[in-house]
C-alpha cells in the first residue's frame, strides 16, 4: 500500500503540472494576441496604412496580429486617387482594400471632401477660370459616386467631410475653395451623394481640436444643423492628434457626451499623441528642442494612453471604434509637423515594431 505521504506527493506534483500547463497555454495565448483581442467587446482597433507597408512582411504581420480596421493614409483622398477628371488611380486604394477584405479587416475610407490634397482640376476649368457652384457641386457628385460606388460593401465607413470648421473662432466654416464656391452647402451635398451612392455606409464627419471647448461648440452647431435639416450624417470622428498632456479625461469625456446626444456614434480615427507640447508655440520651428525619448517622457505617455482608453472603454457602444495614425514610430507624419524633420514617438509600437510602454498600459484592465 502506498503510504499517505507519497499520494500527497504525487497529487501535489500533478497539480503542479497543471498549473504548469496552464501558465504556458495561458503565455502562448498571451503572446498570440494583439490589441483587437483585448478590445473585441468593446471596438474595433484600426491603424493607417499606406500599400508599401503592407508588402513588408514585418509590418504586414504587425497589422495583421493587433488591428482589426484599416484606413488608407492617403490612397484615397481626392487629390491622389482622382488626379484629373476623367482618370483615376485605383491601384494603392485597391490593395489596400483587397488586404483588408482578404484577411477579415474592417476599412474606414477617408475621405470624400476636404480642403487639402485637392486635385489641381477640380476647382477651375480647362482656361483656369474658377468653376460655378452647379459645375463643382457636380464634379463632387460624379467623384463621391465613383470613389463610393468602387467600395460599395468593402468599405463600411467615409469620413464624408474633413476639417470644415475653421480655425478662427469667429466664424463657423474655414474659408476654403469649397466654401468660396458654394457657400455652407456642399457640406450637406457630400453627406447626401456619398449616402446614394452607398445607403449602408455610416458617414462621418471628421476634425481636430474636437475637444477643445470653443471648436466643440461650432462643431456642434454645425452638426446640429444637419442633423436639423434631415441631412444622412451618422457620426463624428474626432481625430486624436493628441499629445502626451491633453486632452484631460474631462474634456474627453464632455466632448463625446454632446456629441453623442445629437444621436451621432463617435469615434477615434487618427489617434497619435505627440511627445511634444509645444506645436502650437513658437519654439515648434526650433529644431534644437528635440527631445529624446527619455525614460520620464514614455512613461508620461504610457500614463496619457492608459487614461484614453480607460475613458474610451467607458462609452463603449457610443465609440465605435479607434484607429491609430500610422503604425510604428519607424514612421509617423509627425516627424515632418509642425517642424519638418523633427523625430516624434506618438504610436504604440518603436521603430523596431516592438510594443512600448504605452501598449501595456493600454491593454492593462
Ligand atoms: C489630417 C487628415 C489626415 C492626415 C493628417 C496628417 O488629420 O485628416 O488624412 O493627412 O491630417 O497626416
Amino acid at each position: 500500500m502506498l503510504k499517505k505521504s507519497t499520494l500527497l506527493f504525487c497529487f501535489l506534483f500533478a497539480l503542479l503540472n497543471l498549473i504548469a500547463d496552464y501558465s504556458g497555454a495561458q503565455r502562448i495565448n498571451d503572446q498570440q494576441k494583439g490589441l483587437k483581442d483585448y478590445y473585441k467587446n468593446f471596438f474595433p482597433i484600426g491603424v493607417a496604412v499606406t500599400p508599401q507597408q503592407l508588402k513588408d512582411s514585418a509590418q504586414r504581420q504587425l497589422i495583421l496580429k493587433h488591428f482589426n480596421s484599416v484606413t488608407a493614409e492617403n490612397a484615397m483622398k481626392m487629390g491622389p486617387i482622382h488626379p484629373k477628371e476623367t482618370q483615376f488611380n485605383w491601384a494603392p486604394a485597391d490593395e489596400i482594400v483587397n488586404f483588408a477584405v482578404a484577411n477579415g479587416l474592417k476599412v474606414r475610407g477617408h475621405n470624400l471632401c476636404w480642403h487639402t490634397q485637392t486635385p489641381k482640376w477640380i476647382f477651375n476649368d480647362s482656361l483656369g477660370n474658377q468653376v460655378s457652384k452647379e459645375v463643382l457641386l457636380q464634379r463632387l457628385k460624379a467623384h463621391i459616386e465613383a470613389v463610393v460606388g468602387r467600395y460599395k460593401g468593402k468599405i463600411y465607413a467615409w469620413d464624408v467631410v474633413n476639417e470644415a470648421v475653421s480655425d478662427n473662432p469667429n466664424e463657423l466654416l474655414r474659408n476654403s475653395n469649397w466654401y468660396k464656391i458654394c457657400g455652407e452647402d456642399y457640406i450637406a451635398k457630400a453627406f447626401e451623394y456619398a449616402h446614394k451612392a452607398d445607403p449602408k455606409a455610416v458617414l462621418f464627419y471628421n476634425d481636430y481640436n474636437t475637444e477643445s471647448p470653443e471648436k466643440r461648440a461650432r462643431i456642434y452647431r454645425l452638426l446640429k444643423g444637419l442633423i436639423d435639416k434631415g441631412v444622412p450624417i451618422h457620426a463624428v470622428g474626432l481625430q486624436g492628434h493628441w499629445s502626451i498632456q491633453d486632452p484631460s479625461e474631462e474634456k474627453l469625456k464632455k466632448s463625446i457626451e454632446e456629441y453623442a446626444s445629437l444621436g451621432l456614434k463617435v469615434q477615434v480615427t487618427e489617434l497619435d499623441l505627440s511627445v511634444y507640447s509645444d506645436s502650437n508655440t513658437p519654439d515648434a520651428t526650433d529644431k534644437t528642442k528635440l527631445n529624446n525619448f527619455s525614460p520620464e517622457l514614455q512613461q508620461q505617455q504610457a500614463t496619457q494612453y492608459g487614461k484614453l482608453f480607460k475613458v474610451f472603454r467607458q462609452y463603449k457602444g457610443t465609440l465605435t471604434g479607434v484607429t491609430f495614425w500610422n503604425l510604428s514610430d519607424r514612421y509617423s507624419w509627425l516627424d515632418n509637423f509642425p517642424v519638418r524633420g523633427r523625430k516624434n514617438y506618438p504610436l504604440l509600437f518603436d521603430a523596431e515594431l516592438k510594443p512600448k510602454q504605452a501598449y501595456w498600459n493600454v491593454i492593462k484592465f
